[in-house]
């Protein structure tokens, strides 16, 4: 469960990154964030992650607050993260294997285990094939399959996805979604930004954010 009292997030005096933002998300949905380009999707995405703290108001995860945490115990809730954000590139200069198998290795895992369950993660987004070749030699659409097998080799429990399907076609964008929502389908609670309204009907709800506020949420009726 992830709720949001009051969130306020100032990165200067005044002007608002999300201003007064209340909200709950329960286990298990796939929750869509709409919203043109400055809206404050990423800073959202990035609360829940503590990436970034809240100005006022108070964000917390199963429980927990997050502004509370220390710097040390961040590691164990990352841990209950899998975050696909759009400033973490894969590593060029390494194998698509390796790249997913980076977060348990550093988290401590034998090479032998993040081996297997990295192997396990790129079947799982379509991609068992792709484990020798290097981020480059994929397009788009896979680089970014890539990047969810990263995410979600830790086992999370919340996938927090900011605009995954951002410069993909169509059919790649599907291939994306697709590869969220079969997490869903796991019981993994699935957060996603999008500017792309092509796919909000595929969400269990969408939150809409307009200049930090949420303006409108509703639940689709279309949703599996
Ligand atoms: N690190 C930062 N420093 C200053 N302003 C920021 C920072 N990050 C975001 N902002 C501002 O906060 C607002 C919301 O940004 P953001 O959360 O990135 O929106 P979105 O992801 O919906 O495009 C924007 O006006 C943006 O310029
Ligand atoms: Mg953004």
């Amino acid at each position: 469960m992830i709720v949001f009292e009051h969130v306020s997030k100032q990165y200067s005096q005044d002007a608002y990154a999300l201003k007064d933002v209340s909200l709950s998300i329960a286990d298990g949905e796939l929750i869509f964030l709409a919203g043109p380009s400055g809206a404050g999707k990423s800073t959202l995405l990035k609360m829940i992650a503590g990436i970034e703290k809240p100005s006022s108001g108070r964000v917390s995860v199963n429980g927990q607050d997050i502004s509370k945490l220390k710097t040390s115990s961040l590691p164990y809730l990352r841990r209950k993260l899998g975050l696909i954000l759009q400033d973490q590139k894969l590593l060029n200069d390494r194998s698509v294997l390796s790249n997913v198998m980076l977060p348990l290795v550093v988290t401590g895992a034998s090479s032998t285990e993040a081996e297997q369950r990295a192997r396990i993660a790129l079947e799982k987004v379509g991609l068992p094939d792709k484990a020798a070749s290097l981020p480059m030699a994929l397009s788009g659409g896979e680089q970014q399959r890539v990047a969810i097998a990263r995410a979600i080799v830790n086992r999370p429990q919340i996938i927090l996805a900011d605009e995954p399907s951002a410069f993909l076609d169509r059919e790649n964008a599907n291939k994306v979604l697709g590869a969220l929502k079969a997490f869903q389908s796991a019981g993994v609670t699935c957060i996603i930004s999008s500017h792309d309204e092509q796919f909000l009907d595929q969400a269990s709800r969408v939150i809409y954010l307009s200049q930090g506020q949420v303006v409108n949420t509703w639940k689709s009726s279309l949703a599996a």
